[in-house]
């Protein structure tokens, strides 16, 4: 197939661009790089790989979504304004990103009749206490002055937009992300908190727990994220459908900080800071997110197994291999 990933050089775009040149497909990626790294595609592309074509340009400039989506078969769309201290920076960035950027891909994706994947997120539950979160869930958010709402808002306008379409003739499916987790994780950590506890830990600093460290996550290997995905693409059933793609598998942040220790080896401690202290006043964090994943098993046939321990010892390695090249 000719396939058209956008934000195909970021961290989950770029596993998957892996996986479609593997199985032989055609990948067109366009990335603005805001977020993404080319070298997360270097393999690729310094081996000038002919089946990668590579579009460093905003979905947001029609031109282009005007010239690579006519031959398409299928588009993967996972750009994104991401990281809730992305969004929190600068909302209006996030909020026209998500929303203007998904617009014009359906909107020609529909215009020549691609199929679309779109890439959703755990956050749409908000704060909701109906755990776990079903798809067909309630979605909870605190009010519209805190701007981390936005990035959740967003992405549920996102998926209207993408039922719209779908009425309108559009193959379309959506999976909702939980905590994806693995190699080529931005190390800064602008998101993630495993990429933040796995510098702190590599640095011999302290890690910085935000709050009481008793909320919890369910964490996500990227290589069953990118399988999930993949399934969404191509089974029939998953059309004009919202999957969670998630692990069933719950952990605090507490643990999560304590087991990158013991993975790491580091002899480092755990530190509390407040939710002000790391993201100014008035930040909302929501308790628990446990998907239910009994849809994505029963319309994927897809269920998470790589344990977070197994996942986080993989990611060490890589850290460990990128910090001995300098
Ligand atoms: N990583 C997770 O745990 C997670 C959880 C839920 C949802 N998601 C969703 O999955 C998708 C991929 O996220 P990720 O974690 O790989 O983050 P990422 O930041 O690595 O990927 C997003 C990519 O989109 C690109 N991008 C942003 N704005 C763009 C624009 N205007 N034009 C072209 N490219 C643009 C970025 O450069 C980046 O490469 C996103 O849609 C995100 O909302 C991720």
């Amino acid at each position: 197939m000719r396939i058209l990933v956008t934000g195909g050089a970021g961290f989950i775009g770029s596993h998957l661009v892996d996986r479609l040149l593997t199985d032989g497909h055609d990948v067109v990626v366009i990335d603005d790089c805001s977020t993404g790294r080319e070298e997360n595609l270097s393999r690729w592309l310094e081996a000038g790989h002919p089946r990668l074509r590579f579009l460093r340009a905003s979905m947001l400039d029609e031109t282009v979504l005007a010239s690579a989506m006519p031959s398409m078969d299928l588009c993967y769309h996972l750009a994104a304004a991401v990281g809730v201290a992305h969004v929190v920076e600068d909302p209006l960035w996030a909020i026209l990103t998500n929303t203007r950027g998904t617009e014009l891909v359906l909107q020609h994706a529909a215009a020549h009749k691609v199929r679309v994947v779109f890439a959703s997120t755990s956050e749409i539950y908000g704060e909701s206490d109906q755990i776990p979160f079903r798809e067909d869930g309630p979605r909870v958010l605190g009010p519209t002055w805190i701007a981390r709402w936005s990035y959740s808002s967003s992405k549920a306008v996102d998926e209207h937009l993408c039922f719209a379409y779908a009425q309108r003739g559009l193959d379309v499916a959506i999976v909702r992300y939980f905590n994806v987790f693995g190699r080529r994780l931005d190390p800064k950590g602008y998101g993630s908190v495993i990429a933040r506890f796995l510098s702190q830990a590599l640095a011999g600093q302290p890690l910085t727990v935000h709050g009481d460290g008793k909320q919890s996550r369910c964490f996500t290997h990227v290589s069953e994220a990118v399988e999930a995905t993949v399934r969404a693409a191509t089974l029939p059933q998953a059309l004009g459908e919202v999957v969670n793609v998630g692990s069933a598998f719950e952990t605090t942040i507490n643990d999560l900080a304590r087991t990158v220790l013991d993975v790491s080896g580091s002899q480092g401690s755990i530190e509390h800071i407040s939710y002000d202290e790391a993201y100014g006043k008035g930040f909302a964090d929501t308790r628990r997110r446990v998907p239910d994943v009994s849809k994505a098993e029963r319309l994927l046939g897809w269920r998470a197994e790589i344990e977070l321990r197994e996942g986080l010892r993989d990611l060490l390695a890589e850290r460990r291999h990128v910090g001995s090249e300098g």
